[in-house]
């Protein structure tokens, strides 16, 4: 069977689970056309996003994906970043050096209105790993254009899980919720990814081994992002190890088998200075508010690592 590559733009904020999500992507071209990375303000700054996913795609051998700058800042709200879980330079364990790899001159919106205005209809696949600034400017500066989308999926949100940024929003939706609650209502179908299923997907010391005993440069950059991630959610995790967020989004795409998610409405909260960016999923479907999102809630975790490793054997 010939299968078609999904063209896909992924919007990140590098970060290290982001790292591993582009490493997943960029290993898996007979599944992914990546067609550009935009980045976000989101973990670290817009600088040091821009930074990293250019030094990301030098590392993993391709240093012919344009990188765009989106914003570099939410909204409405100062941005808030995330130094105490992805350290100083957004990929604390590795050494990140100057990329050689030119920063685009367009910035990530050119590129959004480029890219989608050549498209064909519903062609093309958004992968939202950091605060939705980015996606909620196209959405409301571009409707025009939004046809051309198939859908996006986003990591962000929570249910259950409660928050891991306040104690009820997680950190992409916290950082800008009212970028979120425009891509949340943009129509498009959309798959969200929150911490109800990426918490299941944890890099225990056994899966970390496995990791480490893949040998080239990239499994040892993911390697050593995931001990880091390890060593400082030690207290909090053990023997659990640290959840891989980002990276559920790329793994659904390349196999959505691995995932089970329930068709439901979820709106976010963007006023209560208590629950700000709070996702209210109506799982249950006690209003009678549309579905807007396929929420996923279910990880195979074991066949998620087995097809990180056996991509990361690729590099
Ligand atoms: C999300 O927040 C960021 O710190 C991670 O990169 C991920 O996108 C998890 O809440
Ligand atoms: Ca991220």
């Amino acid at each position: 069977m010939i299968m078609t590559a999904k063209s896909i733009i992924i919007d990140c904020d590098p970060g290290k689970d982001d790292a591993i999500a582009l490493f997943l992507a960029m290993a898996s071209e007979d599944e992914l056309d990546i067609l550009g990375i935009t980045t976000v303000a989101g973990n670290v700054s817009l600088e040091l996003t821009q930074k990293n996913a250019r030094f990301l795609c030098e590392i993993a051998g391709r240093p012919d994906l344009p990188v765009f700058a989106g914003a570099s800042s939410p909204l409405k709200l100062p941005l808030v970043t995330a130094e105490h879980v992805h350290g100083k330079s957004g990929l604390e364990g590795i050494e990140v050096v100057e990329p050689k790899m030119p920063e685009q001159t367009r910035g990530a919106q050119q590129f959004f209105i480029d890219t989608l205005s050549m498209a064909v209809e519903q062609s093309i696949t958004l992968v939202a790993t950091g605060p939705l600034t980015n996606i909620a400017l196209l959405v409301s500066k571009h409707p025009e254009l939004l046809t051309k989308i198939k859908q996006i999926i986003i990591m962000g949100g929570a249910r259950l899980e409660g928050g891991n940024f306040s104690p009820s929003a997680e950190f992409n939706m916290v950082v800008d919720p009212h970028a979120a609650k425009i891509v949340l209502n943009c129509g498009l179908p959309l798959v969200v990814m929150g911490l109800d299923v990426t918490h299941q997907v944890r890099a225990n010391k056994a899966r970390r081994e496995q990791i480490k005993n893949i040998d080239n440069k990239v499994a040892r950059a993911a390697s050593a992002l995931l001990d880091y991630s390890h060593m400082q959610n030690n207290k909090r995790y053990a023997e659990l190890g640290a959840a891989i967020h980002d990276p559920c989004t790329i793994a659904y795409l390349i196999k959505p088998s691995l995932f089970q998610g329930v068709e439901c409405n979820i709106s976010i909260e963007t006023d209560s200075p208590l629950t700000l960016g709070h996702t209210a999923v109506d799982y249950w479907g006690v209003t009678d508010k549309p579905a807007n999102a396929l929420w996923i809630d279910l990880a195979d975790a074991d066949g998620f690592f087995q097809l990180l490793n056996e991509r990361l054997e690729r590099f």
